[in-house]
Order: structure tokens, then C-alpha cells, then sequence
């Protein structure tokens, strides 16, 4: 058994995702020893920790036992370090990986990859071209509830699957009375900011995994609160929408209902949820928790759930049990992504399924400029 190392550039590795999922998930999988391949190898990351802030990151650096780190992407690039994570903030991302795939780095990134479509198979195709292993994060379907709700329809619990349903957000304030609980360019276009961007990368490869492929998408979009306070205290206008919603229409005829918001207050199992309607069963689920009811549990609730305080709909519900392995969703792309470089075994979310959730936000942008739906041509490279 031998340890190899692989190097491991998180560009961003102050920010939330850098500091709470990357670093955090790939230090967890040195800490316990390396990941262990098929050979009886272990392959043990060794991060570089890139960001802008030399205070931030030498704090950082010290906080996790003197993590190797740099203000400078050149110097990232120009060193032995294989795989690239690019997970600062959205805007201008296109740019770094195209350096870091002409300096020949693997290339695992956050979502969106990219700010269009276009932009985001020009990505694809590069790396192809290059040779490198590419891969996005798709981590929503390793979350327990959701997993549940995958694991309910390979086994074919739904039946014919008729619709699906995405209820997500919560309220985020502005700033003025209370501190604004996301960085501002989230808000800002030019910074990658707007939130169809920014979550039509997660509904896309979870409508199409979890009921059916989107085939066709119509939208409306709103900046429901158009001034905020940022990091500085200054106030900023916003330019990019806090409020998504869409009807899709799925290749196997079922329809899909995307609600999403910044500015709505929650009322529901979690801050994500998910139901799935299917002609044998139908199913509800949050990030952690995933409850069933199968056409033979029905109740009648027409008439019988007419009056008040008649019916209890919620009990009718059953819950599926824990029976799934858990894991850190974030740790199990890790997981894939370095056994796709290392042993060559297939990594599903590539650069290609990330120009996929691109271009599911892309065209629910131009069905709001058009007013009109949109159709979900293929992507090929
Ligand atoms: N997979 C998921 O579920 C998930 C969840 C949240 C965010 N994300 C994605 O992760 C990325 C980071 O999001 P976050 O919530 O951690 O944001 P964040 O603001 O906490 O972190 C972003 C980091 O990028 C840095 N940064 C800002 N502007 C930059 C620039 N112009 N150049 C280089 N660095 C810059 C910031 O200083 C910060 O360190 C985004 O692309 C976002 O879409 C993914």
C-alpha cells in the first residue's frame, strides 16, 4: 500500500463554500488517512489555499494546521498542484479556468460554471480539447432527504411521475435593520449575481434526475428588494432578481413548478422542499427528511376533507427511514472527483452538465425578456 498526494488549488478558500465545504471536506479526507483506492492506495489531498486577502488566509492557514497558501493564481498555476477548485465568487469565473486549463490543471468547480451557455460549452469544449479530467458540483442529490427521494424513483415507487414541485428560499434581509445573510454580489450582475444564475444549476440536474429531462422552461423573475446594504455599510442598488419562479414542461409530459425566493417567509419542512406526484405514490421532501404516500394510502379528501379540522393531512404522510449510507454531500463529489483522476472511473456531473444548469437559468432569462417558453435544445460537444 503506498500514499500518493495529489495537490489541490481552492481559489476562494476564504469564502463560505471554500472555507466550510472544500477545505473542510478534502482536510477530512486527509485526516483520515487519504482516500482509499481500488489497489489499496490512499490518495491524500495537500491543498493550496488561494484568495485575495493575505491577513484572511494566513489566519485561515494557521487555523488548519499551516495549510500551504497564496495571494497569486499565477504562482497556483505555475506549481505542481493538479486539481483546480475555483469556488470565489461566481462573476469572471469563465476567465480563471480557461488559465488554469492551459496550465494544464484538472478542473472541479462550483456552480454556475459560467455566465451563459455559450460561455459555459466553450469551457466544456476546452477542456475536453485539453484532455483534463472536468467536473461541476452537484451536491443537492447526496443530501439525505433528496437521495431519499432518488432512491424512491430508481425503485419505481411514483408510477407514471405527473408533475414535480420545488418550493425553496427564505427571507433575506437587506441590510438596514438586520445584517444581510449573503455577500453582495450576490445582488450585482456584473459579480455573477442573480438568483435563476445561481439556483436553475441545482433544479436542472434534480428535475432531470429525480422525475424527468426539462424539456421547455417559461419564467418570471422580480428584484423584490431593490436596495441593499453591503459589507461596507454603504447602500447598493440591486440589478440582479431575488425571486425565480418557472413552469417546465418534462420530456415525459409531467409538468414542473419551480418556487423560488429570496423574499418569502417559510412556512414549510425546510428551506428546500421537494414533492414529486406520481400515479402510484407521491412523495415530499426536504433537505434531510423524506415522507411518502402510496396510491394505496390514499385518503379520500374531497369530500371528506371539506371541513375543518376533519382530516390531519400531514399524518397521512409515512416517513422513509435511514437506510441510505450518509455522508457530507460535499465530501462524496470530493470522493468521485478523485477517484475520476485517479483510476479513471466515470464522474457523471462534467463540464457538459454544468453548461446544462446554465443553460437552464440562460433560457428562463430570455423567456422573461420574451415573454414567452422557452425549448431546451441538447448540448453536445
Ligand atoms: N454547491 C452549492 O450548494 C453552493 C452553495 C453556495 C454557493 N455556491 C457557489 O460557490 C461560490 C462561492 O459562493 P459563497 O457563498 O462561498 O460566496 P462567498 O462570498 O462566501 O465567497 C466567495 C469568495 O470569493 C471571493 N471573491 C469575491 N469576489 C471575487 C473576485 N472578483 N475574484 C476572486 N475572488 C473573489 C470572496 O472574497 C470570498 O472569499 C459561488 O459560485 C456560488 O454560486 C455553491
Amino acid at each position: 500500500m503506498t500514499d500518493h498526494r495529489i495537490g489541490v488549488i481552492i481559489n476562494g478558500a476564504t469564502g463560505r463554500m471554500g472555507t466550510t465545504q472544500h477545505m473542510a471536506n478534502l482536510l477530512a479526507i486527509a485526516a483520515d488517512g487519504g482516500l482509499r483506492l481500488r489497489n489499496g492506495n490512499r490518495l491524500i489531498p495537500e491543498l493550496l489555499l488561494v484568495g485575495r486577502d493575505a491577513a484572511r488566509l494566513k489566519t485561515l492557514s494557521a487555523a488548519h494546521g499551516g495549510q500551504r497558501w497564496t495571494t497569486s493564481l499565477d504562482e497556483a498555476f505555475a506549481g505542481p498542484d493538479s486539481i483546480f477548485m475555483d469556488c470565489a465568487a461566481t462573476g469572471d469565473r469563465p476567465t480563471r479556468v480557461r488559465r488554469a486549463i492551459a496550465a494544464g490543471k484538472h478542473i472541479h468547480i462550483e456552480k454556475p460554471t459560467a455566465p451563459t451557455v455559450e460561455e459555459a460549452m466553450a469551457l466544456a469544449r476546452a477542456a475536453h480539447a485539453a484532455g483534463i479530467k472536468h467536473g461541476v458540483i452537484q451536491d443537492k442529490l447526496f443530501l439525505p432527504g433528496f437521495a431519499k427521494l432518488l432512491f424512491l424513483k430508481n425503485a419505481g415507487f411514483f408510477g407514471r411521475i405527473l408533475s414535480i414541485r420545488i418550493d425553496a428560499g427564505s427571507w433575506i434581509f437587506d441590510g438596514k435593520t438586520q445584517a444581510c445573510q449573503r455577500p453582495s454580489w450576490n445582488y450585482q450582475k456584473r459579480q455573477g449575481g442573480g438568483l435563476a444564475l445561481d439556483m436553475m444549476a441545482h433544479w436542472r440536474y434534480m428535475i432531470d434526475r429525480l422525475a424527468s429531462p426539462v424539456a421547455a422552461v417559461c419564467a418570471l423573475m422580480a428584484t423584490a428588494i431593490p436596495e441593499r446594504v453591503d459589507e461596507d455599510g454603504l447602500l447598493y442598488k440591486v440589478d440582479a432578481e431575488d425571486t425565480s419562479h418557472a413552469l417546465v414542461r418534462l420530456e415525459n409530459g409531467a409538468v414542473g413548478v419551480i418556487m423560488n425566493s429570496w423574499a418569502t417567509r417559510i412556512r414549510r419542512d425546510d428551506t428546500m422542499v421537494v414533492q414529486i406526484d406520481g400515479t402510484a405514490g407521491s412523495a415530499v421532501a426536504g433537505r434531510f427528511r423524506c415522507w411518502t404516500q402510496a396510491a394505496v394510502n390514499t385518503p379520500e379528501a374531497f369530500f371528506g376533507g371539506g371541513q375543518q379540522a376533519n382530516m390531519d393531512f400531514r399524518a397521512q404522510w409515512q416517513e422513509v427511514p435511514d437506510t441510505l449510507p450518509r455522508g457530507n454531500p460535499f465530501r462524496q463529489c470530493w470522493e468521485a472527483f478523485l477517484r475520476h483522476v485517479a483510476e479513471d472511473t466515470p464522474y457523471g456531473p462534467d463540464l457538459v452538465e454544468g453548461a446544462k444548469a446554465v443553460q437552464l437559468a440562460d433560457l428562463a432569462y430570455r423567456s422573461v425578456a420574451e415573454g414567452r417558453w422557452m425549448d431546451v435544445e441538447p448540448l453536445h460537444l
